[in-house]
């Protein structure tokens, strides 16, 4: 018997594009989407992983450079051609804490203004420009929920990550506006702020014992966090056991954030 708890859970019928669903966190969201019984729409820089996951899950894949306005108009063209619809964006890929030089992490005095673009077009102007191109589709479908992943550099500085950081409060406060905006419109915004989860992003930095005892001791829970604990909170957000939740700033952190 279902019980009206897991109906409120499900997705069935919704359709989800996940950005940066080839690996990590969104890798393991376009998993639960699509347990769920929603379709989902990897869009990847990574086009190998990218469709072996959409092979496994039984969605579709389109490679998708989120630095690329064309290319996210395309994929949202795609998607809503394929599927005729889009219900759920989870603007999730990113980049940051990586050895390229192209997205070095740095105090702003060190940033060559390369980096400082490189990581805001992918982490800040490309979930923009999924928004501006997928929410009229949403209005059409009727609403629909956004759930942006930003980070907890959003919620309280931290030092040396400068790019990185602005692009994440950006994203905390392109949140706050889409949600006054659209609302009434049935489409809820919302945006989780993870603290260290370990992905491909952070396990090089976790893997200096030096580094990992000072993330883990700074966090309540004195663990970093996995891709499924985020992830989950994703797809609730996206499900109509979050029907009334819009503008929210979540942060999932292991209680790092309640210092
Ligand atoms: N891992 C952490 O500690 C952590 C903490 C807080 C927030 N976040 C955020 O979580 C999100 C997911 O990160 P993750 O931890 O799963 O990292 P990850 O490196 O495992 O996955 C990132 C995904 O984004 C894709 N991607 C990178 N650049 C892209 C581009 N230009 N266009 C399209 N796709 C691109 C990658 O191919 C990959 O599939 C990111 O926005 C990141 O900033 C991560």
């Amino acid at each position: 018997m279902t019980t009206r708890m897991n109906e409120l859970l499900s997705l069935p019928g919704k359709v989800a594009i996940v950005t940066g669903g080839a690996a990590g966190q969104g890798r393991v969201a376009a998993e639960l989407f699509a347990q769920q019984g929603a379709t989902v729409v990897i869009a990847d820089i990574d086009a190998k992983a990218g469709a072996e996951v959409a092979d496994q899950i039984g969605g579709t894949f389109v490679a998708t450079d989120m630095a690329d306005e064309a290319q996210i108009a395309a994929m949202v063209a795609h998607t809503v051609e394929t599927h005729g619809g889009i219900d759920i964006l989870f603007n999730n890929a990113g980049v940051g804490f990586s050895a390229s030089p192209r997205f070095k992490m740095a105090p702003i005095t060190d940033t060559p203004l390369q980096a400082w673009d490189a990581i805001l077009d992918i982490n800040l102007r490309g979930p923009a420009m999924a928004c501006k191109h997928a929410i009229p589709h949403m209005v059409e479908r009727g609403g629909g929920a956004i759930i942006n992943n930003a980070s907890i550099n959003a919620i309280a500085g931290v030092n040396g990550a400068d790019a990185y950081t602005a692009a994440k409060g950006g994203i905390v406060s392109l949140t706050r506006v889409l949600a006054l905006d659209w609302g009434a419109k049935g489409i809820r915004t919302n945006c989780i702020c993870p603290g260290p989860v370990a992905t491909a992003m952070i396990n090089d930095l976790l893997d200096d014992p030096d580094f990992n005892s000072a993330m883990t001791t700074s966090i309540p829970m004195e663990r970093v966090g996995t891709a499924e604990e985020i992830a989950s909170v994703a797809v609730f957000l996206a499900t109509p056991a979050a029907a009334y939740i819009n503008g929210a700033i979540l942060p999932v952190d292991g209680g790092w954030s309640a210092k």
